[in-house]
């Protein structure tokens, strides 16, 4: 009989793991999840990265490959709570590095594209010294580092990806997501949007992301591989086709400047994740839009359904909300997540 190829993946729950380990079964892979967030179910580990006793049962499984996807995850949030992104995003990656190594399992190390800093253009893997204009992309950057470390003086097998703002039609909301899904469910309910005056991105559909990140697992020498879309498109644009394809009201889109700590352009070469892991995105930017603006109208019929009301609501006032607001103890500025 045949032995599956056995892949822990860790920060299963999060926006990109949930969707790879749907992937990585039905491409035949035996997986095991694990994540901080509760839950009791099979093939899933309740673990945090920082309290590596709770992974051994996970690594006495003998994972092939480690994706080791778990983080905290952008910019705001890391600038906010900044010993928590450095303990999990430093000590925490290193347990899993160690016990990677322990177990003489591959590891798939989930970097960013925010390493890159804002005068990396294009973000080219190959030549650029990466200088990270904010803390998310420092702890990312650093943990390069210790798994370049690891990979040169301790025998660790790994490769690291550096994912380039992906999205997914069902990810989580709120105001530390992308500027994709927060552009569509503020415009669907009616909300303004700020578009940061001359910004430009590439947007890559998680379903794209998941093969890429499975070939990473399958390259056989220490590398660093941008995972991205070829389509860089000014953030403008962006909100215009949203706005067409929810038939918003044009006065909902403003245009602001970049605020600190931000990337104006993101333009990531892309030769080794087409060459190296022979991956070309298959979702286009239109195709993105349209099923990320259809869930958005789902989840606000679903929304009206449960309130009573037979058709979507959708309230045009600058700040209005379905439901009854609550005023903030402490208010902080609109973030987009680093890619
Ligand atoms: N989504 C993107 O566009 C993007 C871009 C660049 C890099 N990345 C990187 O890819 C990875 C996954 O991103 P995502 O968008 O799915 O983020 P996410 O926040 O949705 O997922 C992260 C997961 O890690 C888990 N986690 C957090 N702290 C943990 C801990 N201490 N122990 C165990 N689990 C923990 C969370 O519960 C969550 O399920 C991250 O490392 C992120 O930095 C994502």
């Amino acid at each position: 009989m045949q032995t599956l190829r056995r892949a822990l993946v860790i920060g299963a729950a999060g926006n990109i793991g949930a969707p790879l380990v749907r992937h990585l079964r039905a491409s035949g892979y035996a997986v095991l999840e694990a994540d901080i967030q509760p839950g009791w179910r099979p093939d899933y580990l309740m673990a945090d990265i920082n309290q590596p006793l709770d992974l051994l049962p996970a690594f006495d499984w003998r994972p092939d490959v480690v994706f080791l996807a778990a983080a905290s995850v952008g910019r705001m949030t890391c600038e906010q709570a900044a010993s928590l992104s450095v303990a999990t995003n430093l000590s925490g990656m290193n347990n899993v590095l160690q016990l990677c190594k322990r177990a003489g399992a591959m590891c798939v190390y989930f970097s960013s594209s925010e390493v890159y800093g804002p005068a990396c253009d294009p973000m080219d893997e190959a030549v650029a010294l990466p200088q990270p204009n904010n803390r998310y992309g420092l702890t990312k950057w650093l943990g390069e580092q210790m798994v370049e470390y690891e990979v040169r003086t301790g025998k660790l097998r790994a490769v690291t990806v550096r994912p380039c703002m992906i999205y997914d039609e069902t990810e989580d909301l709120g105001d530390h997501r992308s500027a994709m899904i927060r552009f569509a469910s503020n415009l669907a309910r009616g909300k303004s949007i700020d578009v940061h005056r001359g910004s430009a991105r590439g947007w890559l559909h998680v379903s794209d992301a998941v093969r890429a990140i499975e070939a990473a697992g399958r390259v056989r020498d220490y590398t660093i591989v941008n995972v991205g879309h070829p389509d860089i498109v000014p953030m403008a644009e962006l909100a215009h086709m949203m706005r067409a394809e929810l038939g918003a009201d044009p006065s909902l889109i403003h245009t602001t400047s970049l605020p600190g700590q931000m990337t104006l352009v993101k333009r990531p070469t892309l030769d080794r994740m087409r060459n190296l892991l022979g991956i070309e995105p298959l979702v286009s930017l239109r195709e993105g839009v349209r099923r990320v603006c259809a869930h958005q109208r789902q989840v606000l019929t679903a929304e009206a359904r449960s309130n009573g009301h037979t058709r979507p609501l959708v309230l045009r006032a600058e700040s209005g909300t379905l439901e009854t607001p609550i005023e903030p103890i402490l208010t902080m500025p609109a973030a987009n997540l680093a890619g």
